[in-house]
């Protein structure tokens, strides 16, 4: 420990103890919701820490003592969890304004948001209205989403021919590893209009996959008021936001060299007409600052770029992994998905087509029983209350994050029939899953994406891309399990709740 290591945590220790003092004078009524007992100064960090699980499961079973709604004290954080059906509606549906911000951003976390300059991270107002209005009409709107199918084309080309190579090579394939490549070029490709190579790709989903890693809460987001003493965490953080704007910042510049003289400055395809890249629309786009509109900076670019390739690409990979794994384990259901694929297409060769997978009734249930039964995340992004109020009698203060614990809806034995089953039928024909509304207006049944202000506004993106992807692996290709490498269903946390040990299976060209 040098001098200026003694003299941080000598100031940080002053710091805890006015904080601690300060807190516990000026402490919110009592009427917070119940929740575990704390310890002094740390509340129920050092609990959970010692768990030695993640956040998800501990929840997991705090809700069975907690019931609807919970508080836990983490360090300096105050969160308030919701888990039930009704309490998730009135907050999200009935009173959503109400509770569409979101918490300040951890200090490492505001390196990565630039200032919270990202849509999902931006306060409820100005900025995020404009950002998100901006995503709606640019990216994802129904005539855009159409006019860029050849991406998914191009990327599903590549996608089947890696796969096949994978398994001349190995015997088997890994499906999260593909799955998520595809999904990261194409995202890409829609971000930045350019077809770049996979190896390329590959080191932006690395660096992109650390940046969410370092961006889950950690021990120094606990304890904001004594970020002085994670000065190495710090210095971490920065030097892997270098590395991301090395790698993605080149491909901004290229786009804005092309934008502005129809050619493009580094040796690279850019394959989307003017215009049609995300970024074209970000490049123009003005947006409310101190003194009046103005435009985005480089730094701001990349995080709005990245924000856009994490969110989709995780999400859609995880869920395409779980659907995979019930298909290769339930043989009868994947012949039932390819009986309607051939139904629709025959047997002549043509690919699926986008618009062909709207029609295919059993394939739409099998991704909704995914995103039942493995919604990617269990919690919602952190919200927060725009001021102090009230959720079920309990007071909700302002400066406290609002976790919403979405997964218990979807096993909750009072809103689903055997829950634990994988069961696509549900979705058919009078089962308990037809009326499931996935957008959550009507009723919270299942909300894989969100409900209210700050619902996933790339849902109708993600759903296609695992709708297409699913729909032409089980098309090309007969999946089996592999009997070196069984599929086993146990979860892991790694920012979505994937499977701890990867599918593995072995693919038959059809
Ligand atoms: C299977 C696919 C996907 C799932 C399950 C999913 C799920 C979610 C969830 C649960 C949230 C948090 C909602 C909240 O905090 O209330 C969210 C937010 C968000 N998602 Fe997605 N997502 C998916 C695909 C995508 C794609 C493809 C994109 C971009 C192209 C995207 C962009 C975003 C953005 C920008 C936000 C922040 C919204 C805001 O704060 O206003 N997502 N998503």
């Amino acid at each position: 420990m040098d001098l200026v290591d003694i003299l941080m945590v000598g100031v940080s220790a002053v710091l805890l103890h006015l904080w601690w003092r300060f807190s516990s004078s000026s402490m919110v009524s009592g009427n917070l919701p119940p929740g575990p007992p704390g310890w002094p100064l740390v509340g129920n960090l050092v609990q959970v820490i010692l768990q030695k699980r993640a956040f998800i499961f501990v929840v997991r079973d705090l809700r069975k003592k907690y019931g609807p709604i919970f508080t836990m004290q983490m360090g300096q954080r105050k969160m308030i969890i919701v888990t039930s059906s009704e309490l998730i509606h009135e907050a999200l549906v009935k009173r959503g304004p109400q509770f569409a911000t979101r918490p300040p951003d951890s200090p490492i976390r505001l390196v990565f948001s630039v200032g919270k300059c990202a849509i999902n991270s931006a306060l409820y107002g100005p900025l995020w209205r404009t950002l998100r209005r901006n995503f709606a009409t640019e990216l994802v709107n129904p005539t855009r989403i159409r006019q860029c199918g050849w991406i998914r084309r191009w990327a599903m080309e590549n996608h089947l021919e890696r796969l096949k190579k994978e398994s001349h090579e190995k015997g088997f394939v890994e499906v999260m590893s593909n799955c998520r490549l595809t999904i990261c070029s194409i995202l890409i490709c829609l971000c930045f209009g350019a077809k770049i190579s996979e190896e390329e790709v590959k080191s932006i989903e690395t660096v992109l996959k650390e940046v969410m890693l370092m961006t889950t809460p950690k021990i120094p987001d606990f304890f904001p008021v004594l970020a002085p003493i994670f000065r190495r965490q710090m210095k971490l953080a920065r030097d892997l936001r270098r590395r991301q704007m090395d790698c993605l910042l080149p491909l901004v510049r290229a786009r804005r060299a092309f934008l502005r003289g129809g050619v493009c400055d580094i040796n690279m395809e850019m394959a989307s007409p003017v215009g049609a890249a995300y970024v074209d629309s970000l490049l123009g786009l003005q947006v409310p600052g101190r003194d009046g509109s103005r435009p985005l900076g480089e730094e701001e670019l990349v995080t709005l770029c990245s924000e856009v390739i994490s969110a989709g690409t995780d999400t859609s990979a995880t869920t395409l992994e779980w659907a995979l794994l019930h298909l290769v384990q339930d043989q009868n259901m994947q012949n039932k998905l390819y009986e309607e694929i051939v139904g629709l297409i025959g047997n002549d060769g043509r690919p699926v087509a986008e618009d062909d997978v709207e029609k295919m009734d059993y394939l739409g249930a099998v991704v909704k029983e995914t995103f039942r039964r493995h919604p990617p995340s269990h919690f919602l992004l952190s919200h927060a209350a725009t001021e102090e109020t009230e959720l079920a009698g309990y007071t909700v203060p302002a400066e406290a994050s609002v976790e919403f614990y979405t997964a218990w809806v979807t096993e909750d034995p009072a809103l689903w029939e055997r829950p634990d089953e994988f069961r696509p039928e549900r979705f058919l024909n009078g089962g308990d899953g037809v009326d499931a509304d996935v957008t959550g207006t009507k009723q919270v049944k299942m909300v894989p994406f969100g409900a209210g202000r700050r619902i996933c506004p790339g849902m109708n993106l993600g759903t296609l891309h695992v709708h297409l992807m699913l729909a032409r692996m089980v098309q090309a290709f007969k999946w089996i399990p592999v009997s070196d490498y069984p599929p086993d269903p146990t979860e892991a946390f790694a920012f979505t709740v994937v499977m701890k040990n990867s599918l593995k299976a072995a693919i038959v060209p059809r």
